[in-house]
């Protein structure tokens, strides 16, 4: 059975590549290499080519039994000042890419959606029911996708899998692949980039939140984890499962002070960093609640926040050390 990765030399891709093929599935990645690289699909058959060259997407789908979607423009901020680069790409070519799956019969999707469709949330930890109200573009743009998602079902019985992450972090423990995001906007990487000569100070973005140490708390997951819980929703679809949306998240909330704490325990060496105001649209914690992604796909995220930090440390040493 072979699955077709869109975005596969990205950071999660590239991640949801190799836990597939550990559990026995074939793999052909996809990607226009616009945000991705070569380097990191190395070992697996590439075509690249764009969502919208629908007929040399249709011929590696022709060859493929399911899709993951990971293919997008992710950054909330470029997103508010270039919102018709999100919409062309995550809506105009997330469309192109579904149309294609419709017309040459695949009929298994699994989307990366993310955490901003819920938008400022009232409640946290964040379920599944809660009110999808994004705040910005890339929210809009994502909830469009699911949006799409539903009627297909309904309409032409297309089964798929939103899947909202929260924050991805970490790397492949072989060290294969990791986060090389540029620019990097990403708290772990920059926190580890901090603790380096090279690396430039971290900004933080509000010390006065109402959080125990008043800066921001967020769900980091270990992105292999979170690769995992692809190959699971993959299967339970595959099984006959009916269609889902689900959260990734461990359940568990981390402040960017303690994320810092961890950083410096690992690197040994403190971080630099200047303390600014609040960035406008940042709510003061977004966890998960992770409980319906285990109950549906057996699936936890297992992976500490120890974890996470350290492997993308061994990652950025390896590469940018
Ligand atoms: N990183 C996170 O914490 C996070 C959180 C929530 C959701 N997401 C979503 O997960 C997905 C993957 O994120 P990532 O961090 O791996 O980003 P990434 O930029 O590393 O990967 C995206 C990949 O898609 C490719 N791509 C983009 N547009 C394309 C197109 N039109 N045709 C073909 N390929 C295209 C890029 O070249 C890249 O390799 C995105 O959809 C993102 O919105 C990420």
């Amino acid at each position: 059975m072979t699955v077709l990765v869109v975005g596969g030399a990205g950071y999660i891709g590239s991640h949801a590549a190799r836990v597939l093929r550990r559990h026995g599935f074939d793999v052909l990645l996809y990607d226009n290499l616009s945000t991705g690289h070569a380097a990191l699909a190395k070992g697996f058959e590439l075509v690249v080519g764009d969502v919208t060259e629908t007929g040399k997407l249709a011929d590696a789908m022709k060859r493929s039994q399911a899709v993951m979607h990971f293919a997008a423009h992710a950054y909330v901020g470029e997103s508010v000042k270039d919102p018709r680069k999100y919409f062309r790409n995550n809506v105009e070519g997330g469309l192109a890419l579904l149309n294609t799956a419709l017309e040459t019969g695949l009929r298994h999707v699994i989307f990366s959606s993310t955490c901003a469709v819920y938008g400022i949330p009232a409640q946290v930890p964040i379920g599944e029911d809660a009110p999808r109200q994004p705040v910005n573009p890339y929210g809009v743009s994502k909830l469009f996708f699911e949006r799409a998602l539903e009627a297909y079902d309904v309409a032409y019985g297309l089964r798929f899998a939103s899947l909202r992450y929260f924050n991805a972090a970490g790397a492949d423990e072989t060290g294969e692949t990791g986060e090389c995001h540029d620019p990097e906007t990403h708290l772990i990487p920059l926190a580890l980039g901090a603790a380096t000569e090279q690396g430039a100070p971290l900004q933080v973005f509000g010390g006065d939140y109402p959080t125990a140490d008043g800066t921001c708390i967020r769900d980091y997951i270990h992105v292999t984890d979170l690769a995992e819980a692809h190959v699971k929703a993959l299967e339970h679809l595959l099984g006959g499962g009916s269609s889902i949306a689900l959260n990734l998240g461990t359940g568990r909330g981390h402040s960017v002070k303690e994320v810092i704490t961890a950083v410096e325990a690992i690197t040994g060496r403190p971080v630099r960093k200047q303390l600014g105001p609040r960035r406008a649209g940042d709510p003061p914690a977004l966890v998960a609640d992770p409980r319906r992604a285990e109950g549906v796909l057996g699936w936890k995220a297992k992976r500490s926040l120890a974890e996470i930090v350290s492997t993308a440390w061994q990652w950025l040493q390896r590469n940018h050390g």
